[in-house]
């Protein structure tokens, strides 16, 4: 199937289920060619794997979360690792970031800790914006190898280290501690793909 037809097609699929239906369906387009979104207009492929692009379209269709069909999330200024182990990190927790490293800055801060790594999005834009180091906790072994995955993948093994443990028990002395718990009520009733998909344990206050 030609990529503009294909295009088409998922559009018109994700048309009742998704807000932005064009976009994405470029994105999983790209995801399946993989290449970025932008590189779609530069290619001429006339041979899409429809049956693959059928399972993609499928899965959002079914509210899968876009980030973990496509194993890719943006935060902050960059992109990392996702997958179902872990919370999709949410712009919101960009405050936190800017906060912490206001905080490094005015007090010099060295030795942060973080409870709850979940992806590792929040330590990781902490280690690439400041010179501290990170000890960080989250009881999902899961979300320890997604973060761990990302840490790696920034080259930051020596600075950001990460335990399999509850809250702070595993930690040493630290200046500055942040953490993004779990804070929702379990009686709440959350949209299907959020529910549905990611992983109780970071969503739901114990
Ligand atoms: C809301 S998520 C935040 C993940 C990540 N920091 C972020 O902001 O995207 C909360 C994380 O805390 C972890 N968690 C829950 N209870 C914990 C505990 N007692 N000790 C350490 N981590 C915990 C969950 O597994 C989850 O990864």
């Amino acid at each position: 199937m030609m990529l503009k037809k294909a295009l088409l097609w998922a559009q018109k699929e994700l048309r009742d289920s998704v807000d932005r239906p064009r976009l994405e369906a470029e994105i999983l387009l790209a995801h399946l060619l993989g290449c970025r979104r932008e590189a779609l207009v530069l290619k001429e492929i006339e041979d899409i794997d429809f049956e693959s692009l059928k399972v993609l379209v499928e899965r959002r269709k079914n509210h899968e979360p876009i980030e973990y069909i496509t194993n890719n999330v943006s935060f902050y200024d960059f992109e990392l690792f996702i997958d179902k182990g872990a919370l999709i990190p949410r712009p919101e927790s960009e405050i936190l970031v800017e906060k912490a490293l206001e905080l490094i800055k005015k007090y010099s801060l060295t030795k942060v800790v973080e409870i709850g790594i979940g992806s590792g999005a929040l330590s990781i834009a902490i280690a690439r914006h400041s010179n501290v180091t990170i000890e960080a906790s989250d009881i999902s072994s899961d979300a320890i190898e997604i973060a761990s995955q990302n840490i790696k993948s920034f080259n930051l093994q020596e600075r950001i280290q990460v335990f399999n443990c509850s809250m702070f028990e595993c930690f040493g002395s630290f200046d500055l501690l942040i953490s993004n718990p779990p804070y929702i009520d379990p009686e709440f009733k959350l949209e299907k793909n959020v529910a549905d998909y990611e992983p109780h344990t970071a969503l739901f206050a114990p």
